[in-house]
């Protein structure tokens, strides 16, 4: 059984999304592939390709402990999320024995792409189908903010929401309907620069929480002028004005230095795409490290952007949207 799922970046709105403010996010056709076969024992054999920046790894689980090529911190940053995804999918779908698992992507977990979102959608609805379950994607996305929550302590419901359901989507934690589509009336390029994460997003949201406690009505003040960015964001998206939504980015990205979740070595790239004309840069993620975004109006200043970046030997590209959410597909052997 396969599952592919796509990756996203958060247009606006992180860390505010945690206190129900709005968040605009969207997913991007890079995507993560999970293969999972029940085994003939009681066994979890997880085996990562490329998802980490050494290359493949492996983790072999029986009932009592867990032995593999993977240093705890590997563990703790990819198969935490695998191993609580099957403990919490066999509480709702029943219990399945032994699984084989394989995990390939092209980008590193911690990225800031939502790599964990996605591995934890994607073992969640992979299970699902092997249990003989229909279960709808936004049903999935739940589970796996549930996944999501026990492995960082806080999650909103903004990353699997993206990798589960795909397109644009702006979040409204605090309302019924939780995710609205948004309908870009232009299509959207993302210039896409990864840099190492400093500091998990659990690290990184605990941060802000901190800031919060000491400075709440400040804090606060800042929080419900992200939420407002994003509801505006939505708006300039769906009007195809990229000029304003890149000008709300950049206010974004200025109170995401101000929550202090912006390092320098994101700031410089930030700079690098503000130099070569970008209209809109922003950090994407938990900060500290991961992804940071750029648009523009003109797809040669994205370009010009893409190869300034290359040239100071950063990873990067050039992403647009996917439409597609999780997918199902069977495997022939
Ligand atoms: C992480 O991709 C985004 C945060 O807002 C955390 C969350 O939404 O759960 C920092």
């Amino acid at each position: 059984m396969g599952i592919n799922v796509p990756l996203k970046v958060t247009i606006t709105g992180e860390h505010a999304v945690v206190y129900g403010y709005p968040a605009l996010v969207a997913a991007i056709n890079r995507r993560i592939a999970i293969k999972i076969c029940v085994r003939p024992d009681r066994e979890i054999r997880i085996t990562s390709r490329g998802v980490m920046i050494i290359g493949d790894i492996s983790l072999i689980c029986s009932e009592e402990s867990c032995r593999g090529d993977v240093s705890p911190d590997h563990v703790e940053r990819l198969f935490s999320y695998v191993l609580k995804a099957i403990e919490i999918a066999s509480k709702i779908f029943g219990d399945l024995g032994g699984l084989d698992i394989e995990i390939s992507s092209g980008v590193p977990v911690g990225s800031g792409l939502g790599t964990s979102a996605a591995i934890s959608a994607g073992v969640v609805a992979g299970y699902s189908y092997l249990a003989g379950r229909s279960v709808e994607r936004k049903d999935i996305a739940s589970i796996a903010r549930r996944v999501e929550i026990e492995v960082q302590g806080a999650a909103s419901p903004m990353d699997t929401g993206a990798v589960s359901l795909g397109g644009v989507l702006l979040v409204k934690p605090l309302e019924t309907e939780v995710f609205k589509r948004v309908e870009p009336k232009k299509a959207l390029e993302i210039l896409i620069a990864i840099t190492p994460k400093k500091r998990s997003t659990r690290e990184t949201v605990s941060m802000v929480r901190d800031l919060y406690n000491r400075r709440k009505t400040i804090v606060d003040h800042l929080m419900r002028a992200i939420g407002e960015i994003s509801e505006e964001a939505s708006k300039a998206l769906e009007e195809g004005d990229l000029k304003t939504l890149g000008e709300l980015m950049n206010i974004n990205h200025n109170i995401l230095r101000a929550l202090g979740v912006v390092d320098c070595e994101s700031e410089d790239i930030a700079e690098i795409m503000r130099t070569a004309g970008l209209e809109g840069v922003k950090i994407s993620g938990g900060g500290w490290g991961g992804a940071i975004i750029g648009i523009s109006r003109d797809r040669s200043r994205l370009e010009q952007a893409l190869n300034s970046l290359l040239e100071t030997g950063c990873t990067a590209f050039i992403s647009s949207i996917d439409f597609r959410g999780i997918e199902y597909e069977e495997i022939l052997k």
